[in-house]
């Protein structure tokens, strides 16, 4: 399955297919042409691919740098070896960036090539879900500094985009549910049969679930890729599990997690309110819970959750804009004043 995303900033493909890893080296030859190719990846990734990937790659000029995993590594440090790095192999503007690896990779790598040079091509090749769903469509780049995430980035598009379900075996069953949060989510924003087809068997089904995440996430920001509209319903659930992730310092609950929390939370104060379809959030915990995602998240210490909440939102004026769903498959942006505490009570 192909998919062709169509932004003011470019055009790219995004390969979705079992054994597209195998064939990387034709996939990519129309991008990376007659120029070099520099691999950025993890410690852990490379433990389990990184001798297929050599193998595969075997053919062209490849220079890699193995990074430790984790977010630690979304760092200026890590992006600062990065350039030097690139620096001292020579890779000029006719060469290829590669990002192997999940959303830290992906973001740092894209940020390192969205700058390096003032701009090289890059392709990433994702292999967690969160990556092959969300953080490789898009463009946006980025690394974290000490005083937060993501506040140093970009919307930077990659050249091609190569995704293989079947990298995702080896996954442990925390990491992969944590990209199933934001499965949910698409399917609970933009896509009814999407969340259908979740409540069922999906064993054999991941190559049409993430193409069904891709499309949606296209669809999205293609009509507004710099993030200032219709891009924000990509956020539903967030907003409250911004929240419990920083409550618990990140130790607690993974981003999905908090996720999965954030729309269990939203969707059972909206129904409440008479602003979604009656039996949704019964519907949409069940699926949570399928997915090992649902937690009773009440012992939270109020008055925290409520600074940590307007600190997030301290740009809103007199009201905050929350995504709600009306019913699955229909995410509306809603103006809530700002006094109104229902996401905490
Ligand atoms: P990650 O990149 O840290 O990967 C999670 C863990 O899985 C790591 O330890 C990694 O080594 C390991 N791993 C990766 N692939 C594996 C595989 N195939 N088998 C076994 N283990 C594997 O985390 P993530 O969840 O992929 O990404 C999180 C990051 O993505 C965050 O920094 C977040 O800010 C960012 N993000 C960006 C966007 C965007 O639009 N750019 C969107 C969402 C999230
Ligand atoms: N992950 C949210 C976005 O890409 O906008």
């Amino acid at each position: 399955m192909k998919q062709t995303v169509q932004t003011k900033s470019g055009r790219y493909e995004i390969i979705i297919e079992k054994g597209a890893f195998a064939r990387l080296a034709e996939e990519i030859a129309p991008i990376v042409g007659e120029g070099r190719l520099f691999v950025v990846t993890d410690d852990t990734v490379d433990g389990l691919y990184g001798d297929a990937l050599r193998n595969h790659l075997s053919g062209m000029d490849v220079h890699y740098l193995v990074l430790p995993h984790g977010e630690g590594t979304k760092s200026l440090s890590h992006l600062s070896q990065i350039y030097s790095e690139l620096a001292l192999a020579d890779m000029t503007r006719t060469d290829t960036l590669l990002a192997f690896g999940g959303g830290v990779i992906g973001d740092l790598a894209g940020f390192a090539a969205a700058t390096y040079l003032r701009g090289i091509r890059y392709i990433g090749v994702p292999t967690t879900l969160l990556s092959q769903v969300d953080s490789s469509v898009g463009g946006k780049v980025a690394v974290n500094l000490p005083e937060g995430k993501n506040l140093v980035g970009n919307f930077y598009p990659p050249a091609r985009v190569i995704i293989d379900p079947e990298l995702l075996k080896t996954l442990p069953e925390r990491v992969f549910n944590d990209g199933m949060a934001e499965v949910i989510k698409y399917g609970a924003i933009r896509d009814e049969a999407l969340f259908t087809m979740l409540e069922g068997d999906i064993s054999d089904k991941m190559e049409e679930i993430i193409h069904r995440c891709v499309d949606c996430k296209r669809r999205i920001v293609e009509n507004d890729e710099f993030d200032t509209g219709e891009r924000m319903v990509l956020n539903f659930g967030h907003t409250f599990g911004h929240v419990m992730e920083q409550l618990y310092h990140y130790q607690k609950y993974t981003h999905g997690e908090g996720v999965a929390i954030g729309m269990k939370r939203i969707t059972r104060k909206t129904e409440e309110m008479g602003l979604t379809r009656p039996g949704t959030a019964q519907r949409l915990e069940t699926l949570l819970k399928k997915y090992d995602l649902w937690f009773d998240e009440s012992g939270f210490d109020r008055d925290a959750a409520m600074k940590t909440l307007f600190l997030d939102k301290k740009g809103s004026k007199d009201c905050i804009r929350y995504v709600i769903i009306e019913e699955i498959g229909n995410a509306v942006i809603r103006p809530f004043p700002k006094q109104d505490t229902f996401l905490i009570d």
